[in-house]
């Protein structure tokens, strides 16, 4: 079996020399590390200490002659299971932030679809800095992961923020996300996401402005844990996640058609969409003049998905639906929660500028017992970590 790889990505913070602990934690822990350095980092340390305690070739450049016909940094993008860069400067901070590839380290981010963890370690000016603080929200959001800086002695003599976290909090966090990576493997997720349209004729619809990012998120998060992810869409302008199989539908109809087909091998099912609640009882297939049209139509409940989904349960599924409201939030999320048997609900206030298309989410975690978790604002990839994470202890507290 190949053991695990991890990169490490080295920048030019004096605290780089705690680098040399973070190899050595990977080590003990039985995963290979592959060091990689800016050139920056180079003027402040000899990459030979670090291919001496990594028993592999530090990569400092970005143009060396390839050994073989593999593009270095691709191979080794596909080889990581992890990218941990610490320390991080603001520097390749704001390069990740802006997708600037101009070594190394920076071109093997974006070539990468491996976990990403950061440590920033910088003055405590440039680490508070707005600018350092965006960048570092904009990876949060992208899914990258932080440890963040500490409160300490730093390099230019001053005690403040930016210090680089300990080794051996980087490597255990590092390890987390490693064991993470497969923590869903051999397990089918559906998620559900976006809104339903309900067509009165080919150019009118009745729908809401769910713009599909949470649950687009939510698959992300299912991927990224080994899961065999089945994302069912409705219309939105998202571009489908990598290594989940997405399937577009529009309608409410169309989506609990592609719902209960793929029910019976999903072990975990996540209703993020915005499902129309009704729907015209007499569709057109052409479009009529508005004079021809009445100024009431009969309109009639859509198929309740998730409560359908809900009877037909196994013991060993997981179901875990969704909950927008304006008001009474909670009392109205837990109303659902036993209406549609599902086992968690996750709970946001919507309406002026909150929730829908926004970037950041703030829920609330429910389950039928126990206290009800709050959570945000966050990225919404965030919040997608935190309802995995409920669902693993959920299926974990099933198998016991
Ligand atoms: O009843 P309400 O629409 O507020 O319930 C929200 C939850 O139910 C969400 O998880 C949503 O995906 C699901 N739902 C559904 N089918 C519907 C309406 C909502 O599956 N017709």
């Amino acid at each position: 079996m190949t053991r695990t790889k991890v990169a490490l990505g080295v920048s030019s913070s004096i605290g780089l020399y705690k680098a040399c602990e973070i190899v050595r934690g990977f080590q003990k822990a039985g995963v290979e590390v592959q060091v990689v350095m800016t050139p920056n980092a180079a003027r402040l340390i000899s990459p030979l200490l670090f291919s001496s305690l990594a028993g592999t070739k530090t990569i400092v450049e970005m143009f060396e002659e390839p050994a073989g016909r593999s593009i270095r940094h691709v191979a080794l993008a596909r080889e990581i299971a992890l990218l941990c860069v610490a320390p991080a400067t603001a520097n390749v901070i704001g390069k990740f932030a802006g997708g600037v590839a101009d070594d190394f380290l920076s071109t093997l981010f974006l070539a990468t679809t491996a976990p990403v963890l950061i440590a920033p370690a910088m003055n405590e000016a440039m680490y508070l800095d707005r600018t350092t603080q965006a960048n570092m929200d904009r990876l949060k959001a992208l899914g990258a992961e932080f440890v963040e800086a500490e409160k300490g002695y730093l390099a230019c003599g001053d005690a403040g923020w930016g210090r680089l976290a300990e080794p051996e909090a980087i490597v255990r966090e590092g390890l987390r996300i490693l064991a993470r990576t497969s923590s869903l493997a051999g397990r089918t997720v559906l998620v559900t996401a976006g809104p339903t349209r309900e067509h009165l004729d080919p150019v009118r619809f009745l729908s809401n402005p769910s713009s599909g990012k949470m649950g687009y998120e939510l698959a992300r998060e299912a991927v990224a844990r080994g899961a065999r992810t089945i994302l069912v869409s409705g219309p939105t302008g998202l571009v489908p996640p990598a290594g989940a199989m997405t399937e577009s539908v529009v309608s409410a109809a169309e989506m609990e058609k592609a719902c209960l087909k793929a029910f019976p091998k999903a072990g975990i099912v996540v209703m993020a969409a915005a499902v129309s609640d009704f729907r015209f009882k007499e569709p057109r297939g052409r479009k009529s003049a508005k004079e021809e049209i009445g100024l009431s139509l009969a309109v009639e409940r859509t198929p309740d998905i998730l409560a359908r989904l809900g009877r037909a349960k196994k013991p060993g599924q997981v179901l875990v639906g969704f909950a927008a409201e304006t008001h009474d939030v909670a009392a109205h999320a837990r109303r659902k929660m036993a209406a549609k048997k599902a086992d968690l609900m996750v709970a946001n206030a919507v309406g002026a500028g909150r929730g829908f298309g926004t970037e950041t989410n703030e829920v609330l975690i429910i389950a039928p017992s126990g206290p009800v978790q709050a959570a945000g604002p966050l990225s919404k990839r965030e919040i997608a970590r935190l309802i995995f994470d409920r669902i693993e202890a959920l299926l974990e507290k099933k198998r016991r």
